[in-house]
């Protein structure tokens, strides 16, 4: 079977006091935990240097949030992949609805961001998910096609990308869709990896996410072609990104 993962996605938060509880993330998972579930940790750029040196007796790898397409260059506030490996990253999150939402972020945006990724040797978070009003309308399978489609590049593989599966109206609402949803988008997305990666696709991790948090986890990472979450608000604190992990 492929092997899940509980990733973390800090968001703009955390500071140099927020290092206790990364270390506590660290330790908590060593504990026989490892052997069930890889472990993530997408901390802010500014801290993910101390991160990486916190987490590196740990079974808990750190990551970027996001990387720019190009390796350097005139691009005043970026940062580039490169970078992020350079101060510790082993992931970095490309597409994140926050992301497509705030920086005007495509498809085409994301794809060549996962390519920076894998130019500098991090695998790739390649995030996809339908608004509340695509999924009123009925279109949330069609989304998902066009994002896939667009976002994930053809030599993509199951060490170089993980995808993430992100409802935009579960994100930080509490909210989630129902098991039986998760397990319609999870194994179109599934179907559709095939298409772009071939037999690949058999093996990529799908990860759900959006208001995952310890009392949903095991209902959700129970779903067939659910291969993990990336968890937002409730990774900020060791024991809650704990309790999902112990989902497996
Ligand atoms: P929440 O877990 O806070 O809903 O955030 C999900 C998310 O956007 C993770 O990338």
């Amino acid at each position: 079977g492929i092997r899940p993962l509980v990733a973390g996605n800090w968001k703009m938060n955390g500071t140099s006091a927020s290092l206790d509880e990364i270390a506590a993330i660290g330790d908590g998972m060593k504990d026989g935990l490892d052997a069930r579930v890889d472990a993530l940790l997408c901390v802010p750029a500014t801290l993910l240097s101390k991160a990486a040196d916190v987490l590196a007796s740990a079974p808990v790898k750190a990551g970027g949030q996001d990387c720019h397409p190009m390796e350097k260059g005139a691009h005043t506030g970026d940062v580039s992949a490169e970078m992020l490996k350079d101060a510790g990253a082993a992931f970095v999150i490309v597409g994140h609805s926050e992301r497509r939402t705030d920086h005007a972020e495509t498809d085409a945006i994301v794809n060549a961001k996962a390519q920076a990724a894998w130019r500098a040797g991090l695998v790739a978070v390649i995030c996809i998910g339908e608004t509340h009003a695509e999924r009123e309308a009925g279109r949330t399978l069609e989304v998902l096609s066009r994002q896939l489609a667009g976002s994930v590049p053809s030599d993509a593989t199951h060490e170089n990308s993980v995808i993430a599966y992100e409802p935009v109206w579960a994100i930080g609402t509490g909210l989630t869709p129902s098991a039986d949803d998760v397990a319609s988008a999870h194994a179109h997305i599934r179907a559709e990896l095939a298409g772009i990666v071939g037999a690949e696709a058999g093996r990529m991790r799908i990860l759900y996410g959006g208001s995952v948090k310890p009392s949903n986890a095991v209902e959700l990472m129970a779903v067939a072609n659910v291969d993990g979450a990336l968890v937002g608000g409730a990774s900020l604190k060791a024991a809650d990104f704990l309790g999902i992990a112990e989902a497996y």
